[in-house]
């Protein structure tokens, strides 16, 4: 295996699994509508292995002239979080729903024998205990139930040499090139730093977190292991030691960032609470996280007071 086609290679965890494929030889396409730019790859662009094509899931003609002839497939490209899929339900549907079963339909067409979904734990939606892989779903949101449709629609078409394999991601934290602070951590350290206080709305759902470059080498070591062992298969991608209560999140925050201020509601405007058991990835896939949440507060700490990262509440660096 050695093409790699990245749909949503510019987005934020697409923006260092991409770079790791480079690096390791992988004949790298991306295939992005660029919703917030190319910067975040402008750096490869003279790298012999990679490519970038601007393009819509929407638009089959330019889905299946991507797919042709990969090896692998990894489905990244989405509109991404609750606010950004209610903004418009319909665009959600098309690209979410529609424009993913056009990947499938085309991987299949075209013989590509694996394609790696990305898909959240957010499926668990409002759930008690600890949630493995085949516990209910209970999505609360349009996001979340276009992917778990997408998630039974994958399972369903696998076969005849079609091998798709799904990741149930953690919330993702940390700095990548394509930055978002529309993420907890990453929102938390931001007022930190900027403001010196931070607020944390609710108390005990919980949430399990992940750093992106965890999240990228999951996607690394499901390409990298053999087909037999990941097709078909669901894997939660984090790991069991960092599944918070939302509540303490605040005071984790300044463990790292000593004397800010931290405010807690006890009003939670986002109900979901899910506590994830990651034991699965770590027995077939040999996966591990290498980071902790102190990396991220340290990582974007230093992007944010050396200027690296200007203007970090602006627009581009969020979903919605
Ligand atoms: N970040 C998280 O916490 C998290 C958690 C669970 C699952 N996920 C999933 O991981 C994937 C990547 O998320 P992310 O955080 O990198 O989001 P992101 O918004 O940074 O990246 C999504 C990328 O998809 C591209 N895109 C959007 N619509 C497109 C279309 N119609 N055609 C082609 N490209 C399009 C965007 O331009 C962007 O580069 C998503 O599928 C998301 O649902 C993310």
């Amino acid at each position: 295996m050695n093409k790699v086609l990245v749909m949503g290679g510019a987005g934020y965890i697409g923006s260092i699994l991409t770079r790791m494929l480079v690096e390791r030889g992988y004949e790298t396409t991306v295939f992005d509508r660029l919703l917030f730019g190319s910067e975040p790859l402008a750096d490869l662009e003279r790298s012999p292995n990679f490519r970038l094509i601007r393009g819509d899931l929407r638009d089959v003609a330019e889905v299946s002239a991507a797919v042709e002839g990969q090896d692998a497939v990894v489905l990244l490209a989405a509109l991404v979080g609750e606010p950004a899929c209610n903004r418009d339900p319909r665009e959600t549907v098309d690209v979410n729903w529609l424009g993913t079963k056009t990947v499938i339909d085309a991987c299949r067409y075209y013989h590509v024998p694996r394609l790696l979904f990305a898909s959240t734990d957010s499926c668990y939606g409002i759930q008690e205990g600890i949630l493995y892989e085949d516990s209910p779903l209970n999505p609360i949101s349009l996001y979340a139930e276009l992917k778990r449709d997408v998630e039974n629609e994958l399972l369903a078409a696998g076969g005849n040499g079609f091998s798709p394999t799904i990741l149930r991601l953690a919330t993702v934290y940390g700095l990548s090139p394509r930055m978002r602070f529309d993420l907890i951590i990453n929102i938390l350290t931001m007022h930190a730093v900027l403001h010196n206080k931070i607020r944390i709305f609710g108390g005990k759902q919980w949430r399990p977190l992940v750093h992106v470059a965890d999240v990228a080498r999951g996607f690394l070591a499901v390409l990298e292991a053999d087909p037999e062992r990941v097709k078909g298969q669901v894997f939660n991608i984090g790991s069991n030691e960092q599944n918070y209560q939302i509540g303490v999140l605040g005071e984790l925050v300044r463990s790292y960032l000593p004397g800010v201020e931290v405010e807690t509601i006890d009003q939670p405007p986002d109900l979901r609470d899910y506590h994830v058991n990651f034991d699965k990835a770590g027995r077939v896939l040999g996966f591990r996280v290498d980071y902790t949440v102190g990396d991220a507060v340290g990582e974007i700490e230093t992007a944010l007071r050396s200027g690296a990262i200007q203007d970090p509440t602006g627009p581009r660096f969020r979903n919605a």
